[in-house]
């Protein structure tokens, strides 16, 4: 089968990593892809917003499934495309894409089906902020509705920077929305859950812990992930069906309800206090970096398990995982999540070992036309490791990207300090 994979980070390129392993795949168009997928598939230029340039790929290569990676391409309508075309696409339409797109969306789906989450005022105007301040508790949490990578959440300790990062978003700091609310401050640990649903069934498809500060000890901005390991530490029996009854079930049949079949991916971030989990967000999609561990303790064939989601076989599918325990350390140019430098020669990739226990996955990179491979994005490289031990993984992951030179390159050396340090 040949197949496309949309989208140009570590997650697509672990993706085509892993469906490389099947062998029912006979070759992969990563639209565009890295510099890294370069080297293991076939990288085809595109924009991946504009869906009638892709379409023209899927011709040109006889493409027979398409995996989309990340949210703005699902959340703009890709699905809905190409099922128009008759064309296989993993991932949800663009209805339910708003369960990511819109966080007011999300949040009726909550109120409704009595999904638990923290309590929330929508804010059209600042007064109306003004008047709720006066009555919080801090921290409190300043939220966009709308996508901002990563980037549309504050977490505000008084109420004069509540009010500057509420008037930022009124004023319409994020393009994707300028309406904007205020959301109580969740304590405990952070929990990603992944399902699989063909739109009848669904099943776990793994849990992940990830580090989104860009500082060492979960301190400074958010970023799109410095780090992640997987399985999660917290999770057990009890919990996970806490999870399930809670939040993962109520939410598909509240969706069924609304008119709405969700299928692909739901990610969902969690907060897990005392036993008790509450929603913070759901993600359409894998998590990036969270897909790299997830794909290196996968045991099961990705793309049966992605194509028993069109014919009908899901149910039976038996999703398997290695016993031992991934990490991903992701290296950056300094000064991401604001401004960096970009475009220095990354050296010594050619010494790098990469195998089924290692994978030094690519985020951004390009080859320039002198085939040198260039830190070209925020995020530039994942370091990911399988072994016994996450601590033995961590400090495998960091020797390699140690052995790794470019000028500007940052990392975190304490991915997992919660558990392993
Ligand atoms: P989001 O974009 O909603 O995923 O938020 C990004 C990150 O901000 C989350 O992963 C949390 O670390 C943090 N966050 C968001 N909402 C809350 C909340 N209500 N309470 C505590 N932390 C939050
Ligand atoms: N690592 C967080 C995300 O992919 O949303």
């Amino acid at each position: 089968m040949n197949i496309g994979i949309i989208g140009s980070g570590g997650r697509e390129h672990a993706l085509c990593f892993k469906l490389l392993q099947s062998s029912k795949v006979k070759k992969i168009y990563c639209i565009p892809g890295n510099a890294g997928t370069d080297q293991i598939a076939n990288n085809v230029f595109a924009n991946i917003n504009d869906f009638n340039e892709i379409y023209k790929i899927v011709k040109k290569f006889n493409l027979e499934l398409l995996i989309v990676g990340p949210e703005i391409p699902l959340v703009n309508g890709i699905v809905d495309y190409f099922e128009e075309k008759n064309i296989k696409i993993f991932g949800p339409n663009k209805k339910c894409s708003q369960l990511e797109g819109s966080k007011f969306f999300m949040k009726n789906i909550c109120k409704k089906y009595n999904i638990p989450t923290a309590k929330h005022i929508e804010i059209a105007e600042i007064n109306q902020g003004k008047n709720f301040l006066k009555e919080s508790d801090f921290p409190i949490v300043v939220k966009s509705d709308g996508l901002a990578s990563g980037k549309g959440v504050t977490i505000c300790n008084d109420e004069e920077q509540a009010l500057k990062d509420i008037q930022k978003i009124l004023n319409g700091k994020f393009a994707s929305s300028n309406k904007v609310f205020i959301e109580e401050f969740l304590k405990g640990e952070e929990l990603s859950y992944f399902v699989i649903t063909d739109g009848q069934e669904y099943k776990c498809i793994g849990t992940a812990q990830d580090h989104k500060k860009i500082g060492e000890g979960d301190v400074g901005l958010n970023t799109g992930g410095m780090g992640a390991y997987s399985p999660s530490k917290i999770i057990n029996k009890d919990l996970e069906n806490k999870i399930q009854k809670k939040i993962i079930e109520p939410t598909l049949n509240g969706m069924k309800q609304e008119g709405l079949i969700y299928k692909g991916i739901l990610y969902a971030g969690l907060m897990i206090n005392k036993g008790e989990p509450k929603l913070i967000e759901y993600n359409i999609r894998f998590g990036d970096p969270e897909c790299q561990v997830l794909m290196m303790r996968l045991n099961s064939d990705l793309l049966d398990i992605l194509m028993s989601c069109f014919n009908n076989k899901f149910g039976e599918q038996i999703i398997q995982w290695s016993d031992e325990e991934a990490i991903t350390v992701v290296a950056a140019n300094k000064g991401y999540p604001k401004k960096y430098i970009k475009n220095n020669v990354i050296e010594n990739l050619n010494s790098i070992e990469n195998n089924e226990k290692q994978q030094l996955f690519h985020a951004g990179t390009t080859k320039d036309k002198n085939g040198k491979i260039l830190a070209s994005g925020g995020r530039v490289l994942n370091s990911t490791v399988l072994s016994k031990s996450l601590k033995a993984s961590r400090q495998k992951a960091i020797e390699i990207l140690e052995n790794v030179k470019w000028e500007n390159k940052y990392f975190r050396r304490d991915i997992g300090f919660r558990i392993i340090d």
